[in-house]
């Protein structure tokens, strides 16, 4: 195996104590496909060559492109070496991963594929290579989700023996499903071929180093919880922003828009962990309880009053560094007419002790100045203005800040006495930043964390058919009416401006501002 080295300290806390998975062989359907180039297989080698994968472990990358094994090879050790940074003395360990990666081309639609599949994979068994585990994983575009699931089941490879002597789990991509309707047919007929159980729904996010820090954050610490209500939180704040367009994904896009793409998901998930009750113990099914649970007290969206708590944007064409970009429908595979949202701005509210009347107000959109993703708590302001006499007319509340990306860290805004003779105060921080305090960024992307999760069968950070459900349910109603109202109501924004216009007076009206990103 890999030697260790350096990448095995930047793994994320606690990886060093995780057991190693059992043998395995990862079916990657679409492994021609830019997320298994850009993000699976740099993931998969990162974990080989910090020896948390096992010895008996193979990849069969599955598609309708042809590839012998070795161009396939070559296609991802071009992968690995793009998007992670392999030195000379790491080209062995990458030569060693590499020859245990497969391609099998065939028609995934039809039958016959998965007749050949299974042979390879007893073949690979019967030559040490994965002890008759399966982790299948689909990074396909979501209407190959369906017929995948239903000729897995038909073919026996989902099938896993009761006594759990080994496995056969399936990792889905998202999207899942467009709308409830959709999602509920998908998660039927996941559900009639695999258990609950046996289902890994990826939401990147909740890989994150900065993600899963939360539940530390809250609950492993005594301080926060106390303050952690609408006694002392004001409003909260989840923001996703990116600097990109399209980038050839206009097509995926225009079916999808910013809802579905970030809110449905990523947005969501993020909202629940800061929302949720402390589970009884740190279990999937526990945690992923409390965080459907939170999904259930979210109030619906009154359609009558849409815009009090919904707005949405296109962007527009621009310029940026003296180069000319494109408006929204001028992208490649996007109608000139189109009216799907690029950008969105929601309030929502949590009925429950903790939060009634605490505003989350969640704001993601494509092509805003800078890429970043951050949750802002906004605690209210002190209850009394004890410096007034001083010169002090107001001060500010107190702002937790936690950066999701880019600089992993949180941050702590609060008031102190500027140093003189006069009382005069101003607003400090106080940081805390992964790369500082551990020496380390955490991991490039969140899918090594995850691709190691389903591999021993940890399904805390994906998201369970219940919170899927949920989500879509407070969702489709909003999407619908967008799609009813066409153009009426879509704003645009200018490239690099954080949105339209009435995304600023929207949360102004409720006499608050967004937080500076
Ligand atoms: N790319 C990302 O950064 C990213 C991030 C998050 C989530 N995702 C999700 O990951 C999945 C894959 O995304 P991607 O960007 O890798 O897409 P992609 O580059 O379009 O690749 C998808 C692969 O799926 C196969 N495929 C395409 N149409 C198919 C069909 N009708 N039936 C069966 N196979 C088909 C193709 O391989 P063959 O033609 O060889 O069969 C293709 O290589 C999507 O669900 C996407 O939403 C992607």
């Amino acid at each position: 195996m890999a030697e260790s080295n350096a990448l095995a300290q930047s793994l994320p806390s606690g990886a060093e104590t995780r057991r190693i998975p059992d043998p395995c062989a990862i079916v990657i359907f679409g492994a021609s496909g830019d997320l298994a180039e850009r993000k699976l297989i740099p993931a998969l080698y990162y974990l080989w060559r910090a020896n948390l994968l096992p010895e008996a472990f193979c990849v069969v990358g599955c598609g309708k492109t042809h590839f012998t094994n070795e161009a396939f090879r070559e296609k991802m050790k071009n992968g690995v070496k793009k998007y992670l940074s392999v030195q000379p003395e790491d080209y062995d360990s990458l030569d060693a991963f590499l020859r245990k990666l497969h391609y099998l081309s065939g028609d995934y639609a039809t039958e016959g594929a998965y007749t050949d599949l299974k042979s390879l994979l007893e073949q690979l068994d019967r030559e040490g290579g994965a002890g008759g585990n399966r982790l299948f994983y689909l990074a396909t575009p979501p209407s190959f989700f369906p017929v995948a699931v239903q000729h897995l089941g038909n073919s026996g490879l989902a099938e896993q023996p009761e006594e759990g002597t080994r496995y056969s789990r399936i990792v889905i991509e998202k999207p899942f499903g467009r709308d409830l309707t959709s999602a509920r047919e998908l998660n039927q007929i996941v559900t009639r071929v695999f258990k609950e159980e046996q289902v890994f729904r990826i939401d990147h996010y909740l890989g994150k180093e900065t993600v899963q820090n939360l539940l530390v954050f809250r609950f492993g610490n005594g301080i926060f919880e106390p303050f952690w209500n609408r006694r002392y939180i004001d409003h909260v704040q989840i923001a996703v922003a990116e600097e990109l367009g399209m980038e050839g994904r206009g097509g995926y896009y225009e079916e999808a828009g910013l809802v579905r793409d970030m809110i449905q998901n990523h947005v969501l998930s993020l909202l629940s962990l800061i929302a949720m009750e402390a589970p009884a113990i740190f279990e999937a099914t526990a945690v992923r309880d409390e965080k459907a649970k939170v999904m259930r007290a979210i109030r619906p969206i009154p359609l009558e009053r849409l815009s009090e708590f919904a707005v949405r944007g296109q962007y527009v064409d621009g310029w940026e560094n003296n180069e000319r970009l494109p408006a929204y429908r001028a992208e490649p595979k996007v109608s000139p007419s189109s009216t799907t949202e690029t950008f969105a701005a929601l309030k929502v509210f949590v009925d429950n002790w903790r939060w009634a009347d605490v505003p989350f107000y969640l704001r993601s959109g494509k092509r805003l100045p800078k890429r970043i993703s951050e949750i802002t708590i906004h605690f209210r302001r002190a209850p009394h203005l004890l410096f007034k006499g001083t010169g002090t007319t107001s001060i500010e509340p107190n702002r937790l800040s936690i950066h999701i990306q880019p600089n992993e860290g949180m941050s702590l805004v609060f008031n102190a006495k500027i140093p003189g003779s006069t009382m005069q105060i101003r607003p400090v921080t106080m940081n805390f930043r992964y790369e500082e305090s551990f020496g380390q960024s955490p991991p490039s992307t969140a899918y090594e964390t995850l691709l190691l999760d389903s591999m021993v069968g940890d399904s805390m950070l994906f998201t369970r058919a219940d919170f899927v459900d949920l989500a879509w349910e407070l969702l489709t109603p909003v999407l619908n009416r967008w799609r009813e109202d066409g153009r009426k109501g879509l704003s645009f924004y200018e490239p690099g401006t954080w949105g339209p216009s009435e995304s600023d007076a929207f949360i102004e009206r409720d006499g608050r501002q967004w937080q500076e990103l």
